[in-house]
């Protein structure tokens, strides 16, 4: 049974795709682009006073959203998957010292402080906010943990392009600092200080403040320069393949646990599943949504991960739920669709596009046997 704390939760992780997940973040995301917006008015010198007003009044009530956020993200930590085997008190204390819930005491903290004790906001008022708010942004977009864990996923890789890094930006000072003392002795007079041109002409920022004169120092600057592309594009690398390696990773995972739950995959083998997996789309439908047209061309079946559909057959209907596969006729028999088909409830299907299917159907001719036997017995002649 879900209880009205589960089901709340559910709605504040911001990896769920259900429909009222997805209503709340967007609300989220309007309440701090507001809250950013308002700040960055705020932070004009001399504006006109009633702006002032209302930017400052629309500030606080985000940040009164936000305190109502917190509590009720507090409420629910003890059921993150994470926090469940603590109890309900322990799981609080948990979710208020992670970096999630610090940062989101920090968003709400001047707004709330001010509120409740009338503290007369900072000067930097609106900077701090700025700031406090995009921290929020990044904390709670599911695409801030995927950088989280791409970074995580590839550190030994990057540490290794890091050390790479550290080492031509010292010898490229050093050798600097050789070969520029002499002309520029308050620039290059030591090696720490030669590090700041090394460091602006290893990432290709070129301020042009600091620059060789000797051409043996200039003969160093086109090396480093090189260098500095040759370790942006690397980390560019690793950091682009590490993010198309865990976008794969984490749907082949969610495909992967939907599929479980259709019982014709049951038993045909790793293999065979694996390269199911790979080939179906998950697709989420809203009740009452026309899935098959009768009459219309087909190009894919569908497999119930979740939810219920009506096949309209004439005259009578049939109710097909989890578990089980529509779409295959149209397919098999290379005709237009047998029936219209709606669905019930919200649901989520496994989409399986045509070439795929004739493709599996050739590798794997026991799944293809099992769902020929049910089209068969659906046409009334099995
Ligand atoms: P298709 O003809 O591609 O599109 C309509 C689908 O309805 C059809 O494939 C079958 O998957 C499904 N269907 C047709 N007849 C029945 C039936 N008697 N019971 C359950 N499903 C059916």
């Amino acid at each position: 049974m879900t209880s009205s704390r589960q089901r709340l939760h559910l709605i504040l992780d911001p990896e769920v795709a259900l429909p009222g997940a997805q209503r709340f973040r967007f609300a989220q995301l309007m309440l701090i682009l507001i809250g950013i917006g308002c700040t960055l008015v705020d932070s004009i010198p001399g504006i006109d006073h009633q702006l002032q007003m209302a930017v400052e009044m629309a500030i606080a009530l985000v940040g009164l959203a936000f305190a109502f956020e917190y509590a009720l993200r507090l409420w629910c930590a003890p059921d993150l998957p994470r926090l469940t085997w603590l109890n309900p008190a322990a799981a609080r204390w948990h979710w208020a010292l992670s970096p999630a819930g610090i940062v989101d005491l920090l968003a709400i903290l001047p707004v709330t402080g001010a509120l409740t004790w009338g503290m007369i906001l900072p000067p930097d008022f609106a900077a701090v906010m700025v700031l406090l708010f995009m921290l929020k942004l990044s904390a709670h977009t599911p695409g801030a943990r995927l950088i989280g864990r791409v970074i995580y996923n590839e550190r030994r890789t990057l540490l290794v392009v890091m050390i790479m890094f550290g080492i031509v930006l010292i010898a490229a000072a050093t050798l600097a600092h050789i070969a520029e003392r002499a002309d520029q002795p308050e620039i290059f007079g030591s090696i720490p200080k030669a590090l700041w041109w090394a460091i602006v002409t290893l990432t290709t920022t070129g301020y042009g403040d600091v620059v060789p004169q000797t051409a043996f120092g200039r003969i160093i600057a086109g090396f480093v320069m090189i260098s500095g592309i040759g370790v942006l594009a690397l980390l560019a690398g690793i950091l682009a393949t590490g993010f198309s390696e865990e976008v794969k990773r984490r749907d082949f995972v969610r495909i992967w646990e939907l599929v479980a739950r259709v019982p014709l995959f049951s038993g045909i083998g790793a293999q065979a599943i694996a390269d199911v997996v790979a080939r179906l789309k998950a697709r989420y439908f809203p009740p009452g949504a026309m899935v098959v047209r009768r009459g219309a061309p087909g190009d894919s079946m569908f497999f119930i991960a979740a939810g219920e559909v009506e096949v309209r057959l004439q005259p009578e209907s049939v109710i097909l739920s989890e578990g089980m596969f529509f779409g295959e006729m149209a397919l098999l028999d290379r005709r237009p669709r047998s029936a219209d088909i709606v669905t019930l409830t919200s649901c989520t299907m496994l989409v399986l596009a045509m070439p795929d299917f004739f493709q599996l159907a050739g590798q794997h001719p026991a799944l293809a046997k099992a769902i020929e036997a049910e089209a068969a017995r659906r046409r009334g002649d099995g």
